[in-house]
């Protein structure tokens, strides 16, 4: 039964907001599944609860359970995201709520992975459960805005992370960047990268940068596990130095992507992983490069690129979501630009987007940003 929401009760709000929690908290460590939080209640009373912690372990379903016992019979359990119907690593979640005799299933999103996608729901009504769904189906969507990307779209979520002075610039002429922002606002880059599968760049800042982009989180910081994210560089002719981090320093792995008319058979490459994508004009076919990813189960995908990269993403039409961090400081007219961008003839053409939230870190302030529909 699929009710208008205002047919929901308030304790149901209640519980769903603490299921929603409780998912929160499998943020940094699900990858490649969905983060999803499960309560088992009666009434107001809490009979069990429960999240998905790490691939491979039990759902959130199954730790909510286990902790209602018995009394979860006759009860309703609270899930933010539809149970499985399917073996995977963990039997079918639905059969585990019909096996515990539960009246009543609340879910906020349905799952739209191909062996889930409303089995879960049939399952649970052909045992007789009452199932409601969409209750606070835009947070549990939002919780989990890539996986529902690369099963939906086959394309990760693509946000790209700025930096950069009041008047626009993310650098010196000669190249000399660190740092634009301060100390709250990089150990909270830190943490949206600890929350993505992969972090993209292309070659132009390996050679500049020598970047390792890995996750480097203060020892005080809340966020202690994470699973680290792919790194994956552009790299058309394969021009990545030996030496350079993602090559050689083995702290997360590394996929490069390069063109067909080069062999990456060289000693440079031996510890990372080589993979040809197609090109598209002068550049790798960056549709192809975010199915490439989809394909290897990458949710969240954060760059940090330069200016023609993250510009070719905006400009493409496939950056979902701009993090932009703004110091108060001005680096004047020959400083280097955000963003490469094809040049405008008319106001009409310009990239609009909208504000998702803002936020002051230290002194900088960071603007989370989508293109406007
Ligand atoms: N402020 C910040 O947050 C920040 C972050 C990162 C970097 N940077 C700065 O950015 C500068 C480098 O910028 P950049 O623009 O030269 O480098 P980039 O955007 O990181 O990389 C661009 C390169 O990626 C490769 N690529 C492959 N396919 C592409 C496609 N479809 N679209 C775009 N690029 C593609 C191309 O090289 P191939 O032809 O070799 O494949 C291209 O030249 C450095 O100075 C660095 O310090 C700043």
């Amino acid at each position: 039964m699929n009710r208008r929401p205002d047919a929901f009760h308030a304790i149901d709000h209640v519980h769903m907001a603490q299921a929603l929690r409780l998912a929160e908290r499998g943020l940094y460590t699900t990858q490649p599944n969905p983060r999803v939080g499960c309560i088992i209640a009666r009434g107001e009373e809490v009979l069990g609860q429960g999240w998905h912690q790490r691939a491979g372990e039990s759902h959130a379903e199954v730790f909510a359970l286990r902790e209602a016992g018995e009394r979860a019979r006759g009860a309703t359990a609270y899930v933010t995201l539809e149970p499985c119907a399917h073996w995977g690593r963990t039997p079918p979640c639905a059969d585990a709520l019909v096996a515990a005799g539960v009246a009543r299933v609340v879910i906020a999103a349905e799952d739209p992975f191909p062996q889930v996608d409303g089995h879960g729901i049939a399952k649970l009504r052909a045992a007789g459960i009452e199932v409601q769904t969409g209750l606070m189906r835009d947070a549990a969507r939002e919780l989990n805005i890539g996986f529902f990307s690369r099963i939906e779209r086959k394309r990760p979520w693509v946000r790209v992370k700025l930096a950069m002075s009041l008047d626009g610039r993310t650098a010196l002429a000669n190249g000399e960047s660190k740092w634009i922002t301060g100390e709250a606002a990089r150990a909270d880059v830190q943490r949206w990268r600890a929350r993505s599968s992969a972090i993209l760049t292309g070659s132009g800042t390996v050679l500049a940068d020598n970047p390792r982009l890995t996750v480097r989180l203060d020892e005080s910081d809340p966020v202690h596990a994470y699973v680290p994210p792919l790194r994956v560089i552009l790299d058309r002719h394969l021009r990545t130095p030996a030496g350079s981090h993602v090559l050689t320093d083995g702290q997360a792995p590394t996929l490069l992507l390069h063109a067909a008319s080069v062999t990456a058979s060289d000693s440079r490459f031996q510890h990372v992983e080589c993979a040809i994508a197609p090109e598209l004009g002068n550049a790798l076919d960056l549709t192809e490069v975010l199915a490439i990813l989809a394909a290897r189960d990458c949710n969240e995908v954060h760059v940090e690129a330069g200016p023609t990269l993250c510009g070719a993403l905006l400009a493409e039409g496939l950056a979902d979501e701009v993090l932009l961090y703004i110091a108060p400081v001005f680096l004047g007219d020959s400083g280097r630009p955000l963003l490469h961008l094809p040049v405008l003839t008319e106001m009409a053409d310009r990239w609009r987007l909208q504000t998702v939230d803002q936020r002051q870190l230290g002194e900088d302030l960071r603007i989370r940003l989508r293109p406007r529909a």
